[in-house]
This record gives structure tokens, sequence and C-alpha cells, in this order.
């Protein structure tokens, strides 16, 4: 795939700059976009803090890190979208916000620009009625912590080529992930498998069947979960598990994914996660 050189991601955030890594570190350059220049710079400096771990096991160079860094460009406008091969959207999880994305995108790529999402949930083909081009929209999934999760589900829309999932799956394996094509459909496959686990594991919890730290001991020492359902949800965003479920919920009809109550009431408290410091449970400041 030797016309691929340089790659946008549009949102800086933890799946945003996990991206933006992934890319850099398997020879990419990049163009990291977000709305302001401290979203920007926190991305930055998460990708730093990636690539130092590395540094710190032996598994790279100061040198070899710098190289990395020096692929991306962090940036609060479209300046170095004019010549981008693909563009990888990890914004907001609203339709609306996402289709104004693919509209500018439309409107700044050059026409061989391929458009994907990061969504995990939303409409793949609604994007790609936002542009001009929706044989070149596609999903291109990746999971949390987008640098350590091997899988990316790529998910064409009704009008997508097969050209454009080629080039995807194929931009996926040369980041050393697994690439699997997955139909267009709610929460896609992963999702869908994952999402009914921790809600249940929410209404065991409010039903007082164990404590949160017990049921996520359960997960990993009997079912080989690698994290507990509240760990994982604590460490994704409690916000997002909302959105994924409501999402879900919505185009499965009731009773399938219905959020428990619980979830709705910690986000509009702000317990998110580790992102504001408490979710399921509470985090030191420094994490
Ligand atoms: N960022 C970058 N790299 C990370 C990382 C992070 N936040 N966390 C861990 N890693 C890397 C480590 O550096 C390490 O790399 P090396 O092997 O090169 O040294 C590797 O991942 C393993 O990490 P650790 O040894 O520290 O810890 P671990 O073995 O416990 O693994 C984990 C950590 C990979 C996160 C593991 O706990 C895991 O797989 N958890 C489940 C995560 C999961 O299910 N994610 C999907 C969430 S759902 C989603 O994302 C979909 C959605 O749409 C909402």
């Amino acid at each position: 795939m030797v016309w691929l050189s340089k790659i946008g991601v549009i949102g800086a955030g933890a799946m945003g700059h996990g991206i933006a890594e992934v890319l850099a570190f398997s020879g990419f350059k990049v163009v990291m976009k977000d709305i302001e220049d401290r979203f920007v710079q926190a991305g930055m400096k998460g990708i730093d803090g990636i690539l130092q771990d590395r540094v710190a096991k032996g598994k790279m160079t100061p040198e070899q890190k710098k190289q990395v860094m020096d692929r991306v460009t962090g940036i609060t406008t479209y300046d170095g979208f004019d010549d981008v091969d693909v563009v990888i959207e990890a914004v907001l999880e609203v339709i609306d916000v996402k289709k104004k994305v693919f509209k500018e995108l439309d409107q700044v790529c050059p026409q061989k620009t391929i458009l994907a999402t990061n969504t995990s949930s939303l409409s793949i083909s609604e994007m790609g009625a936002a542009t001009k081009r929706p044989r070149k929209v596609i999903g291109m999934h990746f999971f949390n912590p987008a640098p350590a999760m091997k899988l990316v589900e790529v998910v064409p829309g009704m009008d997508t080529s097969q050209d454009t999932v080629d080039a995807i799956v194929e931009l996926a394996e040369k980041c050393k992930k697994i690439p699997v094509v997955v139909k267009e459909s709610p929460g896609f496959l992963v999702n869908r498998l994952l999402m009914p686990v921790l809600l249940e594991a929410v209404r065991a919890l409010d039903e007082g069947i164990a404590p949160a730290r017990d049921i996520d001991l359960a997960m990993k020492a009997g079912a080989g979960f690698p994290m507990g359902p509240f760990e994982l949800a604590d460490m994704v965003g409690v916000d997002i598990c909302l959105e994924v479920a409501e999402t879900m919920h919505q185009q499965f009809g009731d009773p399938r994914f219905a959020p428990p109550p619980r979830l709705r009431n910690m986000v509009k408290s702000g317990r998110l996660g580790r992102k504001t410091g408490r979710g399921f449970y509470e985090y030191a400041k420094e994490e």
C-alpha cells in the first residue's frame, strides 16, 4: 500500500491520541486535530507518555521515540489535511457532531481520501450520506487502550466500496492490528457481546449480589476477563458506556441494552471513571 503515507486524526482524546500513536509508531505521518489547543496539547502529552513507557521498559531508544514524536503534528485547524490519504475521526459519540465533521472533511480533503470513523455504535451509512463520497466512508473501530488492543472492527456502510474496505484492512495490518470486517449493525460485534456483561454487572451491583470489587474479581478469576466490568467501565468512561448502551437500546428496542438508572445518575454526578477521579472506584489524582 505505497500510496498511504499521511493520516489525519480528528480528536485528541483517549481514543484519538491512542490511534495517532499507533499510526506514528507504525511509520505514518500523522496530523491530529482537536477544537482547542489544550486538548491538542493533552493528546500530544498522552502520546509522549505512551512512548516514554516503552523507553522506560527498554523497548525503544530515546532517539526512536523522538522520531515517532516528530511524525505527529498537533493542530486546531484543517491545515495539513489537503494531502492526507486517510482520516480517522474520533470525536464525541453524537451523530450530529460526527456528520458536521464528515461534511467539513469532505470539503478540505482531496477526493482520494478515505474518511473513517472510530464510532462504536453509530451509523456509518449516515455519516457517508453527509459527504459526497459515501464509497470512501467506513468504520475503523479501535479498542481502548488503542496501543495495546489488537482488534480493529472494519465496518463498511451501505455505499462503501470494496476498495475502501481493502485499504482499511491493509492499514490495520500495517499497524500490526487484527482487522475483522463486520456488518453495519448496532454496536457491531464487540460491544454487542461486551455491553450485556457490563450492564448486567451494574444490575447485580444494584441488587446487592456482591460489591463491585468482588464482581470484578469474579469475572477475572472465574471467566478469564483481563479486567472486571467496573474496572473496564472506569477506564473506557462511564459516559461512553452509557452512550453506547443508549444507542444500542434505541436501535434494538426494549428491553435489550436498557441502561440501568445508576449509569445515568453516575454520569449526571460526574462519576465518569478514571478521567474524573471517580467512577465505580475512587482514583488518586495523578491517575
Ligand atoms: N496505553 C498504551 N499502552 C498500554 C496501556 C495504555 N493505557 N495500558 C497498557 N498498555 C500496554 C502496556 O504498555 C503493555 O505493553 P507491552 O506489552 O509492550 O509492555 C501492554 O499494554 C500490557 O500492559 P500491562 O502489562 O501493563 O497490563 P495488562 O497485561 O494488565 O494489560 C490491558 C492491560 C491491555 C489494558 C488489559 O488489562 C486488557 O486487555 N484490558 C481489557 C481492555 C478492554 O477490554 N478494552 C476494550 C474496551 S471496550 C472498547 O474500547 C469499545 C468501545 O467502543 C467502548
